[in-house]
């Protein structure tokens, strides 16, 4: 009897340097509050449809930022940081003290972030494998905090084919991706809807994602 060749053995995912996981960061209260200031933030700045550069095709998720500037996109002039809101024209809303003391804690970066984008995730929202790469700061580390339903959060390495894998993100988790991380594709694979009562009913099943950086 003749075997088969053996299966070439898919490469094993090793976590990049500088990913850190800090589960339940913040606390239930803390994470009400945070929604209570994305609410806010969000009657002055709504969430809109962002599009794909070129071929203007809509992103699953909406988004808004806040701080002094915001990560936007659209079909004519791509992927950029802007000071006002694509729809309003009216500057970012100022971002939330809880937020500049998570970058303060975590970051290990000595100037404050610029941006924090604000990442809104309906029951059927993904986000591709993508790399942070608009900043000029790119040494300075991305932290994120997940509020709402759970998510399948996918890590990579610093190219596209690298091999993967996954963790499950909580409402009240922060992600610190510093040092080669800060380089690697990441992305979001899907959320978990209606296990959270965090967000207002109207968001419900959804998930909420900030994003800090420093841009410059
Ligand atoms: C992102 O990388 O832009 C979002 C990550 C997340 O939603 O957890
Ligand atoms: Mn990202």
């Amino acid at each position: 009897m003749t075997l088969p060749p053996p299966a070439r053995a898919r490469p094993a995912f090793t976590p990049p340097h500088g990913l850190r996981l800090l589960p339940g960061w913040f606390a239930p209260g803390a994470q009400r509050a945070l929604i209570d200031a994305v609410c806010a933030i969000e009657a002055q700045a709504p969430f809109y449809q962002p599009a794909m550069p070129r071929t203007g095709a809509p992103l699953s998720v909406t988004m808004t930022n806040c701080g002094p500037l915001g990560w936007v996109t659209d079909k004519d002039r791509g992927y950029r940081y802007e000071r006002a809101h694509p729809l309003t024209g009216q500057p970012w809303p100022p971002m939330p003290d809880a937020l500049l003391a998570l970058w303060e804690a975590v970051s290990g970066w000595p100037q404050p972030p610029q941006a924090c984008l604000i990442n809104f995730y309906r029951a059927g929202s993904r986000m591709g494998l993508h790399v942070d790469a608009d900043e000029d700061a790119r040494d300075a580390p991305v932290v994120s905090v997940s509020l709402g339903d759970p998510a399948r959060f996918r890590m990579g390495g610093p190219q596209r084919s690298d091999p993967t894998g996954s963790l499950k993100l909580a409402s009240g988790d922060v992600v610190v991706l510093a040092g080669p991380a800060r380089r690697c594709f990441h992305g979001v694979d899907r959320i978990y809807p209606g296990q959270s009562q965090l967000l207002p009913e109207a968001w419900r099943p959804g998930r909420i994602n900030l994003t800090l950086r420093r841009v410059n």
